[in-house]
């Protein structure tokens, strides 16, 4: 008797059915299953946030779901925010303001970061530091990240003036 589930979702705008065992981690389904190894897997037990994606708008650790839980829910990953030609504001300023070392935890930085700013697209620095300290990086001592995220909410605001 097979051990499978069938699921259907959205990810990235694309829709993805699957038959898959109930017990794999949603976070293991998008870089396996799927090939969407942007979202990374550091201690896959929902402290480090280095595999927080957005279920249904908000952002959610996929180490801590179960992949079937999403069935019939919208995910959106790195891999949908922004291209090569078109990167999100976020990207552009993470670039620019050196918020990026090593590279390992910037992708569930980022999918924090994009409902945080679509609510609140003036933050301060504490706010920002508030936003961001469910998310570890090893590398960077935050400073980066922060002036990053500032100079964000000045490109998105820049974008959606008349
Ligand atoms: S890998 Fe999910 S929170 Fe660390
Ligand atoms: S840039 Fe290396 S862990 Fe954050």
């Amino acid at each position: 008797m097979s051990n499978t589930i069938d699921v259907s979702l959205t990810v990235n705008s694309e829709q993805y059915k699957r038959s898959i065992e109930p017990r794999l981690l949603l976070s293991d389904f998008l870089r396996h299953e799927l090939g969407l190894t942007g979202t990374h897997v550091g201690c896959e037990h929902g402290v480090c946030g280095s595999c927080s994606v957005l279920f249904d708008g908000q952002p959610i650790r996929s180490c801590l779901m179960f992949a079937v839980q999403a069935n019939g829910h919208e995910i959106q990953t790195i891999e949908g925010l922004g291209t090569i030609d078109h990167l999100h504001p976020l990207q552009e300023a993470f670039m620019e303001a050196h918020g990026v070392q090593c590279g390992f935890c910037t992708p569930g930085i980022l999918m924090t970061l994009v409902p945080f700013l679509e609510n609140n697209p003036d933050p301060d620095e504490k706010e920002i530091r508030a936003a961001i300290s469910g998310n570890i990086c090893r590398c960077t001592g935050y400073q980066n990240i922060v002036d990053a995220v500032k100079l964000a909410a000045q490109k998105m605001s820049m974008r959606s003036e008349p």
